[in-house]
């Protein structure tokens, strides 16, 4: 009969040795490919989303539909930074406080889904200190309030398109120095804002991906066929086909406008001559 020492996997140096080489060989291949975090934590990346977590452009924008998972794809890259790029600080930043702690949710819960994670040093609602020196820290979308943080590695900007252009030119000041990369996702909202001036007129910077419901494996057709009829054209194609239309306030297009003004148009009053 075998002792209980012979039975002790975790005392025999040998196995101890070998399980720490893979541990460490994991860890290599991790850092170099942020998809396997993602899979570690549980989830399967689409091609685009691969394409994202691979990409090492100093500024992406994501033109993603509603569900497309573009939020869920850019806390994998906050916590991959945060993990293998010690003492980096990885901001969150979207129109209100409810919607930064949303994003920061999804960061929690990719971390807590990791079988083996690093240990943290501190964790709050709004930050998360680990035990290499990162720091993620959700921000609030208020201009007066978010002053003050240089040395931004990560900056995401989650539903970009309605994050107010005067919060735009404060945050970016802070990715001057260190050289930070930055991330903005959003479905569109009109033909206005910055994020419609990056997407548009950005110029070659910028690394664009755009995926509309129809990409998305996880939407059913038949689901947003009916989701069409629900809530009208206008919504469906900004919220599912990604397009730039009108904004609601523009809802009488300047075309509309001047052909009612058309000579077709009789006058209420005046001769008809
Ligand atoms: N590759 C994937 N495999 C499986 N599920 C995924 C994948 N990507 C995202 N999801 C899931 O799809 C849902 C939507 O993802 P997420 O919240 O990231 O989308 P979003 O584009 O930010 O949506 P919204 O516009 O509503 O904020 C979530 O339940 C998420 O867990
Ligand atoms: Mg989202």
């Amino acid at each position: 009969m075998l002792s209980e020492k012979h039975n002790d996997s975790s005392r025999n140096p040998l196995l101890m040795q070998a399980a720490r080489r893979l541990i460490e060989q994991r860890q290599t291949e991790e850092a170099h490919d942020p998809v396997m975090l993602a899979r570690r934590a549980g989830f399967e990346p689409d091609a685009w989303q691969q394409d994202i977590l691979r990409s090492s452009a100093r500024q992406t924008i994501m033109l993603v539909t509603r569900q497309g998972g573009k939020s869920t794809v850019s806390s994998i890259r906050a916590l991959h930074k945060a993990e293998y790029a010690p003492g980096s600080l990885i901001l969150l930043l979207a129109p209100s406080y409810r919607q930064s702690k949303e994003l920061f949710r999804k960061v929690k819960d990719a971390y807590a889904a990791l079988p083996s994670p690093s240990p943290l040093a501190s964790e709050s609602a709004l930050e998360m200190e680990f035990g290499n020196g990162s720091r993620i820290v959700a921000l609030p979308g208020k201009e007066e309030t978010i002053r003050g943080f240089s040395g931004v590695a990560l900056l995401i900007v989650d539903e970009a398109a309605r994050v107010s252009d005067a919060l735009y030119q404060s945050v970016r000041p802070m990715l001057a120095v260190s050289g930070g990369q930055i991330i903005l996702l959003s479905t569109p909202f009109g033909k206005r804002g910055f994020f419609h001036h990056e997407w548009t007129e950005g110029g070659a910077l910028w690394h664009r991906t755009k995926v509309t419901a129809h990409d998305c494996p996880r939407i059913p057709p038949d689901w947003l066929e009916q989701e069409r009829k629900q809530i009208g054209e206008w919504w469906y194609r900004q919220e599912y086909l990604c397009e730039f239309v009108e904004t609601v306030d523009q809802v009488f297009r300047y075309d509309d406008i001047m052909r009612a003004l058309d000579a077709d148009v009789q006058p209420l009053f005046g001769s008809h001559s």
